[in-house]
């Protein structure tokens, strides 16, 4: 089991999480090792558009500890099961975040421990992240047609930004969604014509 103590969320490593699952799932940071059983779930669960195994390998070689914490742009987790002779990994959850913007990468949760609020966990625990890393946005791209995904960011606060369609491969639909992470604060005016146009968009200005 991987020790977990780096990057921004470093103090939840190798903790069991606080959510609905509780004491039953334990979450660490994804390794290469865990890519065999990872991509047994993706196959399962993205039957139209599952990652090549490659693909997982790529983004974990731009997470820590493969990636120095400076180039670390990247960031995977696995939940997995406490019980003995449970299924390893019950889900997997990955992020990107390249200021200001943070992506949700993949969010996946095993056929037989959805429902339970595993999903929520790892998106939570990405949305923070990305916080604490700074992000002003979260987004994410979910398929029009998997309303139970959308139903579920939608409750974390995701509005959808832009349909694109024919976007994966099997020519299914889009759905662009964001999360703002901060409140909106006015901008300061850098400048004399900044401070103009700031004071004319509140309708105050003096000629
Ligand atoms: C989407 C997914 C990650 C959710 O994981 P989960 O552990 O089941 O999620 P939770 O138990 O935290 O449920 C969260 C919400 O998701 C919604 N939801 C998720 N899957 C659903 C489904 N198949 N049907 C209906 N609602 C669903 C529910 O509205 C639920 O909200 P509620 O608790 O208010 O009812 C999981 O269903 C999954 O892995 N699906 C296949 C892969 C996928 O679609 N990933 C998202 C790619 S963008």
């Amino acid at each position: 089991m991987g020790d977990d103590r780096s990057g921004a969320l470093g103090d939840r490593a190798g903790e069991s999480m606080g959510g609905s699952l509780g004491e039953g799932v334990h979450l660490r940071t994804m390794t290469p090792a865990d890519v065999p059983a990872v991509m047994q779930l993706e196959r399962t669960l993205f039957p139209q558009d599952a990652w090549p195994e490659e693909f997982f390998r790529q983004e974990l070689a731009q997470a820590e500890p493969q990636a120095s914490a400076e180039r670390a742009t990247r960031r995977y987790w696995v939940a997995e099961s406490r019980n003995p002779g449970a299924d390893d990994v019950l889900g997997y959850a990955g992020m990107m975040c390249v200021l200001p913007l943070a992506d949700v990468q993949t969010l996946a949760v095993a056929p037989a421990a959805q429902g339970r609020g595993l999903g929520t966990d790892l998106l939570r625990l990405i949305i923070k992240e990305s916080q604490a890393r700074g992000a002003e946005d979260l987004l994410l791209e979910v398929r029009a047609d998997n309303p139970g995904a959308q139903r579920l960011y939608r409750r974390e606060g995701f509005e959808q930004i832009h349909l694109r369609r024919r976007y994966y491969p099997d020519g299914g639909d889009a759905l662009i969604m964001r999360r703002r992470l901060r409140p909106e604060h006015p901008r300061r005016p850098s400048s004399a014509a900044d401070l103009r146009s700031d004071l004319t968009d509140r309708g105050d200005a003096h000629e």
